[in-house]
Formats: C-alpha cells, structure tokens, sequence
C-alpha cells in the first residue's frame, strides 16, 4: 500500500512546522528519534545525540569519505559529522526552509569546516548527483515520509560508488493492517505510509542491488522516545511555549501503536 500523501504535502508541513519542533524536541533543530542506553539514562536529546555516535561508528566514515545525508534537516547531523571527522558532506532536504538553515548554520562556522560541507533543496527521490559520486549515504528519520520509497532504494543505489555503504533508519510497518487508531493518529498524522516491515525492508534493499550488513530493530527505542516526547510536549504547553496539547495526546497514540505492533522502527547498514 502506497502513502496517499504528496512530497508537496510534506515539503509545506516541514516548512510551516519548522518553529514549533525547536520549541520543544530540539531547540537546535534536530529531529530525530533517540537510542537510550544506561548513559543516557532517560534524556531524550542525549539518546538522540548518541543514535548519531552509534550510527557514525558503524559507517566507517573516515577523513576520505564523501557523505551525502539524505533529508538534513536543519543540518544539525551533517554538521556534528563534519566535526567528528575531516571528510566532505553534502546535505539535501524537500524543505527549502530547513536546507536553508543547514547553510545558514554552516556558513557561520570557521572556514575550514565549512568548506566540507554543502547543503541544498532537493528530493531523494530525484537526487541531483552523477552515479558513484559519494562513499557514503546516510538517513535519519526520513524516508517513511516519501510516498515512492522504491525510488529513494534506486537513488541510494545509483549515487553511492562500489563498495560504498548506505546506513539509515527507517519507520516500519510489522503488519499490513492495522488499527483504526494507528491508521488515524500515526500514519495519517505522519503523513506516512509504507509497504515495508522489518524483514520486508531487507528484501527491498536485496532487491535494489544491496547487501544487508546488518539490520537492527529500534522499536523499542521509538516507544521511549515517544514517551519523553510526550512528557516534553506537556512540558513545553504548562510552561506557556505554545499549546502542544494535541501532540500530547498523538505522541500517546504513537507509543500505544508500538505496543500493539502497528508501528515500528529499524537501522540498516547496507553496502553496494
Ligand atoms: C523528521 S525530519 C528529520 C530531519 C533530519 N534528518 C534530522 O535528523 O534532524 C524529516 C526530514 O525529511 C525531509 N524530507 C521529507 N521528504 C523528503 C524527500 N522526498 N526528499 C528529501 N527530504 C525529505 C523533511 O523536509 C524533513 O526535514
């Protein structure tokens, strides 16, 4: 089943929601889900900052690599890769709103950091790059919302060189069906729909040409994620920010769908 919903429908909501993420997920612009270990105890931005650190270590990336982040966002990973490691990355987002802060932001650091990095509008279903031209692909929290997933695969593929790896999280759907309130409250809400579960989506990857090098399911950690996304939404309302008390209640759903397996999440680590 494909999303009904349009990259317009996702480019305007990431446009206009822009200021109202920063007022309670993540000041800085992040917007991503968090890893909780025993470090980061229940601190729901240091879980999302060590996602980065874990997903940084698994891919190898290095001073020679050449990384394109797919759906940057504001930045805010391409940025802290750019800093933990001397290699170049390019940045593309739907959103001309958030590729413009990404460029905003690195325009700001010293000159040498910023000389790596390069951000632009551009959709990962229709990436503006020769084949081959990078080392690495990386994705965080991103391609659930892009209606044609299996261009975003072919894309990935096309632009990463041989032996180059493709590492990303991903949303995950564990059964075809699912309830009436899932269907309302997270996909709908989401704009999001996807054929994948958590096994389907390595097929989908095999098919495309990658090898599966590892895959792990974050369900879990989205389940946690939500709950402290609740608490800081709630937060963020009694302390006069804004009235979030609509996402109070769809990060409830959110966290009930995990539970009862409507919804779920996973990291792949793939090779071409
Ligand atoms: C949840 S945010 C994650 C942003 C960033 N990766 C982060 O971790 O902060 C999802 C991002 O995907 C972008 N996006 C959605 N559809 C896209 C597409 N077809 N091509 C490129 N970016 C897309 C949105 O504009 C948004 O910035």
């Amino acid at each position: 089943m494909q999303s009904h919903f349009t990259e317009q429908d996702t480019e305007r909501y990431y446009d206009t929601e822009e200021a109202n993420y920063r007022l309670f997920w993540d000041k800085e612009g992040s917007v991503h889900w968090g890893y909780f270990t025993d470090a980061t105890g229940g601190d729901f931005l240091a879980a999302s900052a060590y996602l980065n650190e874990l997903m940084l270590a698994k891919s190898g990336i290095d001073k020679s690599s050449l990384v394109l982040d797919i759906g940057c966002g504001n930045g805010n990973t391409a940025i802290w890769i750019a800093e933990n490691r001397p290699c170049k990355i390019t940045g593309i987002d739907l959103s001309g709103v958030r590729a413009g802060n990404a460029a905003e932001a690195a325009a700001k650091l010293d000159s040498e950091l910023s000389a790596r990095l390069r951000f632009e509008k551009a959709s990962a279903t229709a990436l503006p790059f020769e084949d081959g031209s990078f080392s690495h692909v990386w994705s965080q929290a991103t391609i659930y919302h892009v209606p044609d997933k299996e261009a975003v695969l072919d894309e990935a593929y096309r632009v990463l060189a041989k032996g180059g790896t493709f590492i990303f999280d991903d949303l995950t759907k564990p059964k075809p069906q699912v309830s009436e309130q899932a269907q309302k409250y997270v996909y709908d809400r989401l704009l999001y729909d996807t054929p994948f579960s958590f096994t389907g989506y390595q097929d989908s990857l095999k098919a495309h040409g990658f090898e599966v090098v590892e895959a792990e399911d974050l369900s879990s950690h989205l389940k946690t994620s939500y709950e402290k996304l609740r608490e800081m939404a709630g937060d963020a309302t009694a302390r006069g920010l804004g009235d979030f008390t609509g996402l109070v209640t769809a990060y409830e759903h959110m966290a009930a769908a995990i539970t009862e397996g409507d919804l779920g999440w996973a990291l792949y680590v793939c090779k071409k």
